[in-house]
């Protein structure tokens, strides 16, 4: 009964696609070009707010590169050599932890020359403690590409990387087999250690007693022309939403198969989830079969729980994003003249897609029986990519040497849809911890939010009172003040005082007092009170909404 208690609790949570976080672990997956080429495997951190302090320690040598505060919307860059890729199948200390004391966001990019792919490495929050292995057989996969190779090839194996999320010992016990035969490994992480092993194709399940990030990883699956291409696929963890979960499949990308992942039982329907036609399915599975005419009907896949979808064609392993993880706002980062996005939109809302402050001005294709349609767009720099009142989803891409289209999802800034573009934070009132006189209060709240609360407004006042929720009656000061010298009440900012809510009988006489209290009461009234301004009452500070804003500053981090 507690496991079950515990499980539900676990998962009431939900998932979240928010890629911003102050805390992140991620590793570099072998990639096989090394014997051929000069691989690339770099970070990509984006500042979000002013002043951020960002820190990637590797954990193997114990190295630390600590970043300059660095602006808002700023980039920073860092290599790593072929040393920090893991190919062993073992333990190790080869994971990677960044750290920030404001939010950011961080793309892990691996390739060499012509075949970069980005992920998005998902914040600590985002990660949990149970996670579905996908039964992938690289021997199907080879032959839904129609692959003409020989019948003594023995492919590579498919690779998880399990790190640990804690600094603390982890137990991870992964359950894994088929009806063949099963094997249950219980296998002990310390803090931030990674295991990496094989998969052969059975399904799996891998449950941890903290949080772990799991990787899924191929040093080298088949494009073409005897070509190949690493591939990393960060396992979003186990998903158990009874809802009907929505994939609209961008074919652009090829499809060979569409495996699901989960540990259910489910139903599945190409096109809109309707009961009566649904295809009931036992288990993870390849579901292209399952409709043969695919790519001439719906590109929508609907299952009636919440599953995994994988798109998998040549070179790429794409986790599809359900319409329950669109997003309001995204940001694409744009490394060369081969990269750019695939947005997903409903038709009827493709017109509000914006980039950065302008209409996206593309081609817009409906997906064949769906209410979505889809659009590449090419950029050079870094963008937003956003709705203000229809979430989208949108997937970074990139052009390989083949002209094979490798993509995964791309940065979500954040899930909810802001009128004015991509909303980091909304306006808040806060109240601050210590009791102070006004004139340290108006500095207290410069420094740390945006300045003293300023009501000059019904609406300022109601957004304060819906802000602020106290358990204890106390006073707080605001920005509101009078002159010594005319008696006149005045905003420290200068703006206008144009409404007031002062209490029955207040303000008081002026020698009483030249400063304005608000009345934190529970009964929530927040009616104001002047009072003498060097007595001791803690801030109302307000900050206002914060944007994105990419300020087009990349710096090479340095160690
Ligand atoms: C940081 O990001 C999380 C989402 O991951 C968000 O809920 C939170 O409000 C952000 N904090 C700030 C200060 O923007
Ligand atoms: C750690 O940093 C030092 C100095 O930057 C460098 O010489 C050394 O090679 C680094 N070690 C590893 C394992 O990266
Ligand atoms: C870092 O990687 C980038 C690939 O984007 C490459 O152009 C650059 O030369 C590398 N820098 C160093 C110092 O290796
Ligand atoms: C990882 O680092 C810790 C602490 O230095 C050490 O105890 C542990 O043995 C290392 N693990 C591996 C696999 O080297
Ligand atoms: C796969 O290859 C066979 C022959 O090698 C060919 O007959 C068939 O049409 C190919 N299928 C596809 C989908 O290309
Ligand atoms: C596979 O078979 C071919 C001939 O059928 C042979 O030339 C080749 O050496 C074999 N490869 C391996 C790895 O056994
Ligand atoms: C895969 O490995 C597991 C665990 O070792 C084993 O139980 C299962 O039978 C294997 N499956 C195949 C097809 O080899
Ligand atoms: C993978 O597929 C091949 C060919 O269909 C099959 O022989 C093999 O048993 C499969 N392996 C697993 C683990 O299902
Ligand atoms: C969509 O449907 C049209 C006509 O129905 C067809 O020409 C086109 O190839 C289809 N697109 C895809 C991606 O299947
Ligand atoms: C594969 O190679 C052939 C011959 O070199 C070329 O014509 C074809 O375009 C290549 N296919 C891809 C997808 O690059
Ligand atoms: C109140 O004052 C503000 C700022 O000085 C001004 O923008 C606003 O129009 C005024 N509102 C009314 C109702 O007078
Ligand atoms: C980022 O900095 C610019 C000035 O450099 C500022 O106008 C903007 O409001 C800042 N954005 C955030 C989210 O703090």
């Amino acid at each position: 009964m507690l496991a079950v208690l515990l499980t539900a609790l676990m998962f009431s949570q939900g998932l979240s696609m928010d890629s911003r976080g102050t805390s992140f672990i991620t590793a570099f997956p072998e990639n096989v070009a090394f014997y051929f080429q000069k691989t690339y495997n770099l970070l990509k951190i984006t500042t979000l707010h002013p002043n951020t302090a960002v820190s990637v320690i590797e954990m193997a040598s114990g190295n630390i590169t600590n970043s300059a505060a660095g602006n808002n919307g700023t980039i920073l860059t860092l290599n790593f050599s072929k040393d920090a890729e893991e190919y062993q199948f073992a333990f190790s200390n080869k994971s990677i932890r960044i750290t920030s004391d404001k939010n950011i966001t961080v793309l892990s990019m691996s390739g060499w020359e012509g075949r970069f792919q980005s992920r998005v490495v998902q914040p600590d929050q985002n990660l949990r403690t149970v996670y579905q292995i996908p039964a992938l057989n690289y021997t199907k996969i080879a032959a839904s590409f129609n692959l003409s190779v020989a019948s003594n090839v023995t492919f590579l194996n498919f690779r998880l990387m399990i790190i640990n999320a804690v600094d603390g010992d982890n137990s991870v016990t992964i359950k894994y087999g088929d009806g063949s035969g099963q094997s249950q490994d219980t296998i002990a992480l310390g803090p931030f250690e990674l295991f990496q092993m094989q998969i052969n194709g059975s399904e799996g399940e891998i449950t941890a007693t903290d949080e772990v990030a799991v990787i899924l990883t191929h040093p080298c699956l088949d494009t073409v022309n005897c070509s190949c291409n690493m591939v990393v696929n960060q396992l979003k963890p186990q998903v158990s939403d009874r809802k009907v979960a929505r994939f609209p499949v961008p074919s652009i990308f090829g499809v060979k198969q569409l495996f699901v992942t989960t540990n259910q039982a489910f139903k599945v329907c190409q096109g809109v989830f309707n009961d009566a036609n649904s295809i009931q399915v036992q288990k993870s599975v390849d579901i292209l079969p399952l409709f043969p005419n695919f790519l001439s009907s719906a590109l929508l896949i609907s299952t009636n729980i919440g599953v995994s979808l994988r798109l998998i064609s040549p070179g790429l392993i794409l986790d599809l994003m359900p319409t329950s993880m669109f997003s309001g706002c995204f940001l694409v980062d744009f490394n060369s003249s081969r990269s750019g996005a695939l947005v997903i939109a409903n038709t009827s809302s493709t017109t509000g897609v914006k980039m950065n402050d302008q209409p996206l001005n593309v081609i817009w294709y409906p997906l064949n029986g769906t209410e979505y349609s889809w659009a590449l767009v090419e950029a050079q720099v870094i963008g937003t990519i956003w709705h203000p009142n229809t979430k989208i989803g949108v997937y970074m891409t990139q052009r390989l040497d083949s002209n094979i289209i490798y993509g995964s999802q791309a940065v979500a800034l954040n899930m909810d849809l802001d009128q004015n573009g991509c909303l980091l934070t909304p306006e808040i009132f806060v109240l601050g911890q210590d009791s102070m006189n006004w004139s340290m209060s108006l500095q207290y709240c410069s420094d740390k939010y945006d300045q003293l609360a300023t009501l000059n407004a019904k609406s300022a006042q109601d957004k304060m009172v819906l802000n602020m929720s106290l358990i204890q009656p106390t006073l707080g000061w605001i920005g509101l003040r009078r002159s010594l010298f005319t008696t006149e009440w005045y905003w420290s900012n200068n703006v206008n005082v144009n409404f007031t809510f002062w209490e029955l009988g207040q303000p008081d006489k002026p020698e009483k007092g030249l400063c304005a209290s608000v009345a934190l009461d529970p009964s929530k009234k927040f009616t104001w009170q002047s009072a003498r301004c060097c007595s001791e009452n803690k801030p109302v500070c307000y900050s206002g909404q914060k944007y994105f804003i990419y300020s087009r500053t990349t710096k090479q981090m340095l160690s």
